[in-house]
């Protein structure tokens, strides 16, 4: 078969690893031509596409980002785009199509599918948010970045008896920052789930400082995160093709509140697109790679408009619609146990 694979959305590490795993057994095992439409559905609707087989992804499993490039377009907010996307398939001679991707690219991805389009999809997102999957990966690489970066800011603000608000991503539902607040032994952890209350917070800080000095205080943030009605201003920035607001910032105005309302001297760190680069962990190759050989083995079984997913462990096939039906928040029970460290 000649299987098409592309990344739409946010980059993620383990993205690599998931086209290298689809090519491997595609080509070695089924006999598969691989190509990659570059840039996402961006070039799936110009016809833009580079070979993608074992050769060309050589070496890319410890590597970050996607090498055939991301985007965010959705060919259905383009004139004519999700007839240019079929067209090019069939001009190509492409028999299936693996989308890689999180809720909008797998999204489109479903309506195609409903359109007749022979397409898998594969999760991905470093906010952990698709339901269906127990996992994506990405998550765990992007999780890890966010501790050791809490750690280092630990000891500085420890030297200098300082709060340190830490925003961290998480555009709907607060899973970087609930894992990152419980593994960084956060004083507050907020995320998008829950509205918070500035004063509370303020109120956790006053009673840590209480306790004596050099006890730094770290608040970690999710960018989705909103204050409870009325308590305090943020500012709203342009939309993309799916209707996302571009966040980041939110950190800023609480550090700037909590000094203003405590006297305590806070700095903010917004790591924003730190959490995305670089190496995946173990873990996000192995579960990257799981991805794709199930991915393709879903083709070859022609489970069109399936996508791959981790559930009690084992990979699975779950129906697209139920991938993009709705968002997984934050269990109650994880964030009780972030609640259980706030001062
Ligand atoms: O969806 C993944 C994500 O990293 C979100 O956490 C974040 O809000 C968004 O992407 C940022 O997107 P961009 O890189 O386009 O600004």
């Amino acid at each position: 078969m000649r299987v098409a694979m592309l990344t739409g959305g946010g980059d993620c590490p383990g993205l690599n690893a998931v086209m290298r795993a689809v090519a491997r057994k595609g080509e070695r095992h089924y006999g598969d031509e691989l190509v990659g439409f570059l840039d996402g559905w961006k070039g799936a609707i110009e016809g833009r596409t580079v070979p993608l087989g074992v050769d060309q992804l050589r070496g890319t499993l410890p590597r970050g980002g996607t090498i055939i490039g991301s985007s965010r377009t959705n060919p259905y907010k383009v004139e004519g785009g999700a007839e240019r996307v079929k067209a090019a398939l069939v001009d190509l001679g492409v028999d299936a199509l693996v989308a890689i991707g999180g809720e909008d690219t797998l999204g489109v991805a479903h309506q195609l599918a409903a359109d007749g389009v022979q397409v898998i999809g594969v999760p991905k997102t470093i906010d952990n948010d698709l339901s269906a999957t127990e996992l994506t990966f990405g998550f765990d690489t992007a999780v890890q970045i966010c501790v050791d970066a809490i750690d280092r800011l630990h000891t500085t603000a420890e030297s200098h008896d300082r709060v340190m608000v830490v925003e961290v991503m998480g555009r709907h539902a607060g899973h970087i920052a609930a894992w990152a607040g419980i593994a960084g032994g956060a004083t507050f952890t907020i995320i998008p789930e829950e509205p918070f209350d500035v004063e509370a917070v303020c109120e956790a800080i006053r009673h840590r400082h209480t306790k004596g000095q050099r006890l730094a205080s770290i608040i970690v943030i999710a960018e989705g995160a909103v204050p409870k009605e009325g308590t305090m201003a943020l500012q709203t920035g342009e939309l993309d093709a799916f209707g996302h607001v571009r966040l980041g910032g939110v950190g800023t105005r609480l550090a700037e509140q909590i000094e203003e309302r405590t006297g305590y001297e806070t700095r903010v760190t917004t790591l924003g697109h730190v959490q995305r680069g670089g190496t995946p962990t173990a873990f996000d190759r192995v579960l990257a790679t799981r991805f794709g050989v199930a991915a393709i083995d879903a083709v070859h079984d022609g489970a069109w408009g399936s996508m791959v997913a981790l559930q009690a462990g084992s990979i699975v096939r779950v129906p697209l619609s139920e991938a993009v039906g709705e968002l997984k928040l934050v269990d109650p029970e994880l964030y009780g146990v972030a609640q259980v460290f706030f001062e």
